[in-house]
């Protein structure tokens, strides 16, 4: 038997499914901008998120709630310039389809139509069956966001690990159920345990994406600071680092100080 594995020229949201299906774990990784999107891209990471927590790590907030439907649309046309190989998916930010389902579809709409992305996601179940179900009418392809929504994180009050109750965890499977009965290709699981995950993922045909949701999802996704090391601060059980860009960048940027402070920079070779 080949274990070789199928090539994607441009990942759709069919491609996924077809991952969950040949075992074919799923990567995806945020970005938010046209350099780091190409990075990303190139690297070939199957989905790009351009997440919500641009308001963290882009805008320096506290939550992801600040951020506006304007401002994710100005990140997602940066990182849609930038990709040619990756699935796109854009999050609707906070008070953006929470109202009603009009408004949801307007907001969907906005960022298909103003970013040129190929997808959106947004945080909830039952709660927001109404707009996931007129949003997938419109022919706009729906992710879902379960377990730690960080839309919500005032009404949780802290960022532990959701679902450990039995009653959360049974309310999180019936969502996952819905979502998939609905008509979404995919859902992000957010810092749930990993039993909970395995059973999740097992009870789908579409693909699970975990977030500190454990090894059973159908895929991961991480926020790009996190995993180059920028947010050096950050330290959750679940972040995986690869590099630790905040020292290296510091480094880099101390060397250049001196360098212009000593007359170094520029030498007689980095003139015209
Ligand atoms: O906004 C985001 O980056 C996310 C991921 C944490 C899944 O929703």
């Amino acid at each position: 038997m080949s274990t070789a594995k199928k090539e994607y020229k441009r990942v759709t949201v069919k491609s996924l499914v077809e991952m969950k299906k040949n075992g074919e774990k799923i990567s995806m990784l945020t970005a938010y901008d046209y350099s780091m999107a190409k990075i990303v891209d190139a690297a070939n990471v199957d989905v790009i998120l351009v997440g919500d927590s641009a308001s963290n790590v882009m805008a320096g907030h506290e939550t992801t709630l600040p951020i506006t439907l304007d401002q994710m649309i100005y990140h997602a046309t940066s990182v849609v310039t930038a990709v040619k190989r990756a699935l796109i998916v854009v999050d609707i930010p906070f008070g953006s389809y929470q109202s009603d389902p009009k408004e949801a579809l307007r907001s969907a709409i906005r960022i298909m139509k103003e970013s040129g992305a190929h997808a959106i996601k947004l945080e909830g179940g039952i709660e927001i069956k109404e707009s996931v179900k007129r949003i997938l009418n419109a022919g706009i392809p729906v992710m879902g966001h379960l377990g730690l929504t960080p839309q919500s994180i005032y009404k949780f009050g802290t960022y532990t690990v959701r679902a450990k109750e039995e009653e959360e965890a049974k309310k999180l499977i019936d969502d996952a159920q819905l979502l998939e009965k609905l008509g979404c290709f995919g859902i992000v699981l957010e810092k749930i345990p990993a039993k909970l995950t395995k059973k999740v993922s097992e009870g789908l045909t579409i693909p699970t994406i975990g977030i500190g949701a454990g090894k059973y999802a159908d895929g991961q996704v991480l926020v790009i600071h996190d995993l180059l090391g920028m947010t050096h601060e950050f330290n959750p059980r679940f972040l995986r680092r690869y590099m630790n860009l905040y020292e290296d960048m510091g480094n880099a940027i101390s060397r250049y100080v001196t360098d212009v402070k000593n007359k170094d920079f520029p030498s007689d070779e980095e003139q015209y």
